[in-house]
Formats: structure tokens, C-alpha cells, sequence
């Protein structure tokens, strides 16, 4: 099966009609992880896991040094598409199997990490697995505290039937590897704007997450005057449109509210509270960070004209990360040897090569989105750019593991 073909096969897990649902331990997710183990044990590699639900496939290969790593992940956003994230980890893998029929003698492993929970369509945090495998976020700690809108916990989910693979040897002490590279769709319309095939990026924008929490006064939406009320709806619409004007007034970074949780959400009652969720980005921190004091500001400035309290907390901070510059190197000379003019250009979207890029050298590299859509149906990118993908990362494996030092 080529990249296409197993990237449609994958895409049948999760399927809804008009997308794909496949958040992190449930049974679409578990069989996307299962369908990967299984790809990768076919195709000769060492398959494992870690107590997170990461899974690494390797390639054996000359010193008993750490591996090179490339990966992703095999989660969706709600009515996400086909290629987000996995088009990293079966790309990653095809890599990995041209590379062992090559037959070129590798000097250290390669390997190819499905990471657990990318997105943040189940728990309300992003990258769980690549950033507890950095250690960026202590696990098991975190697995008791984070919990998705039914209540499970993290650690229950891990525990339970769509959990950690069956039969896939678990281990406890994965090193940190030599290097990282990351290949993804670029999930906006930049490359297809300028007409290029293969993209280096330069650096992921930072991210911050705020829950802010609206206490109103329920009520019956029939009797209470509008001079009597204190409406947490209509407190946080106020809020909503604070965080895209300071996102316009900033610049140079975006700002969104795709989650608001409504209580108690009937259409005859004054809702009493609501909780809503902020995503605020740039690759530059200190944008992001004034993005967060604006909305701080709002939210005491509305709570007191409206005499609803509202409380900000910052649940997610994720530090914008540039690429290493020998990693980019390799990547872009990878890329040269296919196209004359890889674009450079920066990451809007969040990936697990934030987490990897905290701890050791990584790059990553994009092939083009059509119409630049993704986090929907529509995400699609062309089969032959698909394969172009893959061609680059692979030669970029190999011209890692030809030029990185054994020894980090
Ligand atoms: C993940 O796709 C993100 O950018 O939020
Ligand atoms: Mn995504
Ligand atoms: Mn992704």
C-alpha cells in the first residue's frame, strides 16, 4: 500500500459523514494506533509503547546510539480530515521502509513515533504525549489532574479498553533521541499561494489557552427585566469579541474562541454560566502574553459593568519554538534535491516538534494544503505532493544520520 492508500484506509476509523472523529482513547483512535503497530511489525520495525499511548517504530541500524525520530500523530479534531498529523506518521513510516529496501548501512536507528493526543479534541490540553515523553509536562501526575467533558480522567481513559495497545511491549525508559524532524501538511494556503511543493519551517508559533469562567444569574427568561439581570451569555459575547479585537490590535497573531460551554443552556432561562476557552498564537511570546493582559483587562472591565465575575486562568502555555538551524539545513537541502526553491515560512499551527524542539535539534517540513483547508471534511492534499513528502523526509533521515554526531 503507498501513503495514499493507507492514509484513505485510515480514514475510515473515526469516519462520520462529514469528517472524522477520532480523539485520543476511544475506539477509532485505538484502532488507528493498532493499524499503524500492525503496519509497522509488517514492515520489519520494532514497534513499543510508553505508559502515555506513544507508540515508536524503529529501524535497526548501526550503533546502539539514540535513533533519529520523525512522527506525529493519529488523533482528530471533531470533524477533522484525513492528513493532519496522519500523514506524519504513515509518511514517517514509508520513509523508514524505502530507507531499509535502499539498503544503505545506517550508523543509528531511525524511528517513527505515532505521539498520543496532539490535539486537544478530548482533554483540554494539546500534545499530551510529546510533551510528557520531553517532560515537559509531569506524567503520572498530570494523567489524575486532566479530565474530558464527561469527567474521565486522563489516566481512567489510558486505563481502559481503547487505552494502551494490547500485545505492544511496553516500555518505561525512552531516551531522548539525536534529532527530530516532522513532516505535515501545512494546513494553510501559503505554499499553494506561491506555488511551491515543499515548505521549511522556520519556527511554531507559541500558544496560550485561557479558561475564562462567566458567573451570571439564571432566571426566567420571561419574567426577570432586562434592567434585572445578569446574563453570563451576553457577558461572554462581550468577551469573545475582546479577544479578536485584541488579537487585531496586537498583530502579528490570531486569537479564537471555539469552545463555550453554556449553562444551564435552555432557551427559557437567563443563562447563569458559562465557561469558554481562549487560543491565543505568534511566533512571537511576548504577543501572545499581551494578548492574555488584554483579555484579563476585558474580563475585569465587562465583570464590572455587568456585575458578572469572571475568572481567567491560563491552562496552557506552550513556548513558540524556531527550528534548529543545522536541522533546517538538512531539511532544505533534502527538499533542493527534489524542487529548486523550497518556501521557508513559519508554522501557525501547533505540532508535536514544539515539544521535541524543547529538548533536541528539530525541523520539520511541509507539503502544500489545497485551498489551505484543515481541522475540517475538506482537508485534502495532492497524492503526488503526498509522495513528494515522503521522498524529502527521507533523504532527510539519511542526511541526518549521515552528518549528526553519534554521540549528542
Ligand atoms: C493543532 O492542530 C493545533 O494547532 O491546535
Ligand atoms: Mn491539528
Ligand atoms: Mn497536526
Amino acid at each position: 500500500m503507498n501513503v495514499h492508500a493507507r492514509l484513505a484506509d485510515l480514514a475510515t476509523l473515526g469516519a462520520t459523514g462529514d469528517g472524522i472523529d477520532r480523539a485520543l482513547f476511544t475506539p477509532p483512535e485505538y484502532a488507528a494506533r493498532r493499524r499503524f503497530a500492525d503496519w509497522a511489525e509488517a514492515a520489519g520495525l520494532s514497534v513499543e509503547q510508553d505508559r502515555v499511548g506513544n507508540v515508536f517504530a524503529r529501524l535497526i541500524g548501526g550503533a546502539d546510539a539514540p535513533p533519529i525520530q520523525c512522527g506525529s500523530h493519529l488523533d482528530t479534531v471533531k470533524g477533522g480530515g484525513a492528513y493532519d498529523g496522519a500523514f506524519g506518521v504513515i509518511g514517517g513510516l514509508e520513509a523508514l521502509e524505502r530507507i531499509a529496501a535502499g539498503g544503505d548501512a545506517l550508523r543509528r536507528p531511525l524511528e517513527v513515533v505515532a505521539w498520543a493526543g496532539e490535539e486537544a479534541s478530548r482533554f483540554p490540553l494539546g500534545c499530551l504525549g510529546s510533551s510528557a515523553f520531553a517532560r515537559l509536562t509531569p506524567y503520572p501526575q498530570i494523567g489524575a489532574l486532566i479530565a474530558d467533558d464527561d469527567g474521565e480522567s486522563f489516566a481512567d481513559a489510558l486505563d481502559g479498553p481503547s487505552g494502551l495497545l494490547d500485545g505492544v511491549r511496553l516500555r518505561d525508559d525512552f531516551p531522548a533521541p539525536a534529532a527530530y524532524i516532522e513532516l505535515h501538511i501545512e494546513q494553510g494556503p501559503l505554499l499553494e499561494r506561491a506555488a511551491a511543493r515543499l515548505g521549511v519551517v522556520t519556527a511554531i508559533a507559541g500558544q496560550r489557552r485561557l479558561r475564562v469562567e462567566i458567573v451570571g444569574r439564571a432566571g426566567h427568561a420571561g419574567t426577570i427585566p432586562m434592567d434585572g439581570r445578569a446574563d453570563a451569555l451576553c457577558a461572554a459575547s462581550e468577551i469573545v469579541l475582546a479577544v479578536e479585537r485584541a488579537a487585531h490590535d496586537v498583530g502579528e497573531s490570531v486569537a479564537t474562541v471555539g469552545w463555550l460551554d453554556v449553562a444551564p443552556n435552555q432557551t427559557n432561562i437567563v443563562p447563569g454560566r458559562v465557561v469558554l476557552r481562549v487560543d491565543a498564537r505568534s511566533v512571537d511570546d511576548e504577543r501572545v502574553a499581551e494578548i492574555e493582559r488584554c483579555v484579563r483587562a476585558a474580563g475585569a472591565q465587562i465583570a464590572a459593568v455587568r456585575g458578572t465575575p469572571i475568572g481567567v486562568q491560563l491552562i496552557e502555555l506552550r513556548a513558540a519554538a524556531p527550528m534548529d538551524a543545522r536541522m533546517r539545513a538538512i531539511v532544505r537541502r533534502a527538499c533542493e534535491r527534489f524542487v529548486p526553491e523550497p518556501l521557508e515560512l513559519p508554522s501557525g499551527a501547533g505540532h508535536d516538534a514544539m515539544c521535541l524542539a524543547q529538548i533536541v535539534p528539530t525541523a520539520m517540513l511541509f507539503v502544500p494544503s489545497i485551498g489551505g483547508h484543515s481541522h475540517v471534511a475538506a482537508e485534502k492534499t495532492a497524492p503526488q505532493d503526498l509522495e513528494l513528502g515522503v521522498e524529502a523526509r527521507a533523504a532527510a533521515l539519511a542526511a541526518a544520520d549521515h552528518e549528526l554526531p553519534l554521540e549528542r
